[in-house]
């Protein structure tokens, strides 16, 4: 577990919750951006055991629970995972949330998971074979791995340097990457696109579909929002499928 980063998100979980005001309504996939309810890359949820990786406070996950899943979230904060217990509690729903690294699936049987999810979270992960290939123990042959993260591209971004905006990084740096929020430091990983998508053929998922959302058109901007992202993709999506084990 990168324990700096479960620092840092126990420190900053309730300003993060309150700055991004995320919905339970519908499931999503970054800021700005359209949400599940109009993309529809999970299909019907009802009956489905439905594992979120990096979960929060659970918004996400509630959605699911919402849509009649059975909804189980993971996450290395514990305060992230407290402020998810509240949320679901006043949503009145029934979700597991539990604390622990998203690459550490060993609770769970293998070939139990109909979706597996994780939205904005894998940037925080340097191994991420090692995720992918825990995710693909646990899930059922031919179902889906639907993520979201930083696009590659934009995490390159400078997002104060004017308009249009300046490149601030190499794309060929591999090394940890610090950023502050609120005073709080946090540590990100730069995963190119070849890295993202060789890393789930080497698994053994099928790729079925990459998405690089468009900012909504005339829609309220949240704190996330820079002029930054009108130039380029701020997120990207992947759905991949378990092929045979
Ligand atoms: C930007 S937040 C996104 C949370 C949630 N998915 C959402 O969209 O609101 C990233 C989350 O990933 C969690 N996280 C980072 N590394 C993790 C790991 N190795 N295992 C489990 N959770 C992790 C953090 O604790 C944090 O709650």
């Amino acid at each position: 577990m990168t324990t700096d980063n479960t620092a840092a998100w126990d420190q900053f979980a309730e300003d993060y919750q309150r700055l991004a005001g995320i919905t339970t309504d519908a499931a999503h996939y970054g800021p700005d951006i359209a949400t599940e309810a109009e993309l529809r890359l999970l299909g019907d949820l009802k009956g489905r055991r439905v594992l979120e990786l990096g979960c929060g406070a659970g918004q996400c996950s509630i959605a699911f629970a919402r849509a009649g899943a059975t909804a189980i979230g993971i996450d290395s904060s514990a305060a992230q995972i407290e402020h998810g217990r509240r949320l679901a509690e006043a949503a009145e729903v029934r979700v597991e949330l539990r604390r622990g690294d998203m690459a550490d699936l060993a609770f769970l049987r293998a070939d139990s998971i109909d979706v597996a999810f994780s939205s904005y979270a894998f940037q925080y992960v340097e191994d991420l074979g090692r995720v992918f290939r825990q995710v693909h123990r646990v899930l059922r042959v031919g179902a889906p791995l639907v993520f979201s993260l930083p696009h590659p591209a934009y995490f390159l971004v400078d997002e104060d340097s004017g308009t249009p905006p300046r490149i601030g990084g190499s794309y060929f740096e591999r090394g940890p990457q610090r950023y502050e929020w609120g005073g709080v430091t946090f540590t990100a990983f730069h995963h190119s696109f070849s890295e993202l998508y060789m890393g789930l053929a080497r698994a053994s998922y099928r790729v079925d579909l990459i998405h690089e959302p468009e900012p909504l058109a005339g829609a309220p901007r949240s704190w996330f929002w820079r002029e930054a992202m009108e130039w380029m993709p701020r997120t990207i999506i992947f759905r991949a499928r378990k092929e045979g084990n």
